[in-house]
């Protein structure tokens, strides 16, 4: 045990990559053992979220990190006070620090504050549009410590698909489970649907991490995404293409998701970065032009393994180049509509397949 501990009091609904950078950071700048001490309250009941901080506990490096559960387990009878008073009386004659997002100064009111000031030294950790008074800093006695990411916000963003800083194992607990987005993206698709969009997300995170377009985490929102709209009737797709990109309506019927799938995204998640959705909106007919993520995507809706073809060969020269398998899935696609009698009539099909292929087959 070292002479500091940091009280890291969150719902942990989920456990974000910028939580374990605030712990890290704070483990390293201040020689402090963090405690991640959840609170009753969250989205998900508290046996869910103990479980993926368990194996938080067990799959990271935490040295000096632990678990407590006194708040916990007072099932919202307590509050940060009395966490504050149990942590020293355990921790007894160690400095203690008590990390606050924005949101958390204006959520426990000047009185609160004072009294935690008399127990513990408030890290001040700054959000993306935190606007703390810096009298209020002051008065508090906080000390700015701006690494990683804590706060009810940033959890909010986590569960909407808003930022993807998920370790690997806590995003699996999500699939495996179907929580937070997965249980939102549920409701707009059928099991089947939600498999595959799920194993292009991983696919294309996959795709994208061995490569150099470094937008693994958007590749997976992307690929999660991409059918968003699918489960709509044509006529509420004709209505909802009037409304956002009546153009898109000379387009035959099958493409009209892949036009929806930003608005839908955006609705539903709140998902406006132009990175995903353009990675997204052709993602069906492919077009000339694509952006690596694009291309990415597309090929990854292609082949992903629960298509029920061997498609093994293909994901390999996706996982090798991302580039080189886009022209690959791109080639053999082309060869299974043409050997199949599918006419390849829409332009953005016509222009992709003559722009990476060459024209003389199209
Ligand atoms: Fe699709
Ligand atoms: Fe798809």
């Amino acid at each position: 045990m070292s002479g500091a501990t940091v009280l890291l009091r969150a719902a942990f609904d989920p456990i974000g990559k910028g939580h374990l950078q605030f712990a890290r950071a704070a483990s390293l700048r201040l020689g402090a053992d963090v405690v991640f001490s959840p609170i009753y309250e969250g989205k998900e009941p508290m046996n869910v979220r103990a479980e993926m901080l368990g194996l938080m506990i067990k799959k990271e490096n935490t040295y000096g990190f632990s678990l407590d559960y006194f708040e916990a387990k007072s099932r919202g009878t307590s509050g940060v006070l009395d966490t504050l008073r149990h942590i020293a009386l355990i921790r007894r004659g160690q400095k203690i620090y008590l990390p606050l997002s924005g949101e958390d100064f204006a959520a426990l009111g000047k009185e609160t504050l004072r009294q935690i000031t008399a127990l513990a030294t408030i890290l001040y950790v700054p959000g993306k549009n935190d606007q703390v008074d810096d009298a209020l800093l002051a008065e508090s006695k906080a000390v700015r410590f701006p690494y990683g990411r804590i706060g009810s916000a940033y959890e909010d963003d986590l569960r909407n698909l808003r930022l993807m800083e998920l370790p690997s194992y806590i995003r699996e607990t999500i699939e495996n489970k179907g929580l937070y987005f997965i249980s939102v993206l549920g409701k707009h698709m059928s099991t089947k649907r939600l498999l595959h969009s799920i194993s292009v997300a991983n696919l294309a995170y996959y795709i994208a991490l061995g490569s150099k377009v470094e937008m693994a985490e958007k590749a997976y929102v992307a690929g999660l995404i991409h059918d968003i709209a699918k489960h709509l009737a044509p006529d509420q797709a004709k209505l909802q293409l009037e409304k956002h990109m009546p153009e898109a309506l000379a387009f035959p019927a099958w493409t009209y998701h892949q036009f929806l799938a930003p608005f839908i995204a955006e609705e539903v998640f709140g998902i406006n970065d132009a990175d995903i959705t353009t990675a997204i909106v052709y993602h069906a007919t492919g077009k000339a032009h694509m952006t690596p993520l694009a291309k990415i995507i597309y090929s990854a809706d292609k082949i992903e393994p629960t298509r029920g073809f061997d498609s093994s060969s293909l994901i390999s020269a996706c996982l090798k180049d991302y580039y080189v398998g886009f022209l690959e899935v791109l080639a053999a696609n082309r060869e299974y509509l043409l050997s199949n009698g599918y006419q390849i009539d829409n332009p953005l099909t016509k222009n992709c397949f003559e722009i990476y292929l060459g024209g003389s087959h199209a």
